[in-house]
């Protein structure tokens, strides 16, 4: 796991976006895991930039989003399938349907999830998947007590998720839903690249789980140890309860340029 500490949210959105590009231009009909949530914003607004200047294009490119709220309404701001839309899709060069999410409005959710995972796998997996993390550890919504090996599936979401989310409902806790579609945590672990942003004091505990804690499902991200191929991209903030700050640190600044993320 790769550890890079930066200065703010604008140069994770930056650096986050560079690991895209190189992906696209290598490999234009990439398939993309996105992820929702503020955390990925500055990455999706570097992205849009990019591609309005011409220098990348979406356009034969796939997506996937990790995770749907169960029962919103199609038309509701907050469904995760119309906040990617609104906050990447609609400003970017994307084909139309080319970014597919769970269906939170599904009548047999087990058979939804199954051809969930059965696209994501016909599209060859995810090349590259954006990552954000929750307060309690969670990635997509697979919170605390989540099984390591799991698939796309229904899940109840906890109190602190749906109080951390109530921001993007009036700051009304009871109008966030209580349970979600998302990829499990064994679907997140076959993307072939992982990157993971988080910033803000608020993270600091989970990232330091994800990063140097024991492997637990109490701390659902922390999976990723697992993983070969996970960057993490934090803010001081987020960094600030890393043991191994200084070693992160030495070892980006000596990185060769050419190596990427
Ligand atoms: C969203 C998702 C969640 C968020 C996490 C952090 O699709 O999968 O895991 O990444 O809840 O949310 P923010 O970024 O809003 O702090």
């Amino acid at each position: 796991m790769e550890i890079v500490i930066l200065p703010n949210r604008e140069a994770i959105g930056a650096l986050a976006a560079d690991a895209f590009c190189a992906l696209l231009d290598r490999k234009p009909d990439a398939v993309l895991g996105l992820a929702t949530g503020s955390s990925p914003l500055p990455v999706y607004d570097e992205l849009a930039a990019r591609c309005e200047r011409g220098e990348v294009s979406f356009s034969q490119a796939r997506g996937f989003t990790l995770d749907e709220y169960v029962g919103l309404p199609a038309d509701h701001p907050e469904t995760y399938r119309n906040v990617i839309n609104a906050e990447l899709v609609s400003r970017v060069d994307f084909a139309p349907g080319a970014v597919q999410g769970p269906n939170g409005l599904a009548d047999d959710i087990p058979a939804s999830c199954a051809a969930y995972e059965a696209a994501i796998a016909d599209a060859g997996g995810v090349d590259l998947q954006i990552l954000g993390i929750g307060t309690d550890g969670h990635i997509g919504f697979n919170e605390p007590g989540s099984s390591l090996a799991s698939r796309t599936r229904i899940k109840t979401l906890t109190e602190q998720t749906r109080i951390d989310n109530a921001r993007f409902f009036d700051g009304d806790v009871d109008a966030v839903p209580t349970h979600c579609l998302t990829q499990g945590l064994a679907t997140i672990m076959s993307a072939r690249h992982i990157v993971l942003v988080a910033a803000g004091s608020g993270k600091a505990e989970a990232v330091h789980h994800l990063a140097e804690g024991g492997v637990s499902a109490l701390w659902p991200g922390t999976i990723l140890q697992h993983h070969p191929h996970v960057t993490v991209l934090v803010d001081e903030a987020a960094a600030s309860r890393l043991q191994l700050a200084s070693y992160y640190r030495q070892t980006y600044a000596s990185k060769p340029a050419w190596q990427g993320l």
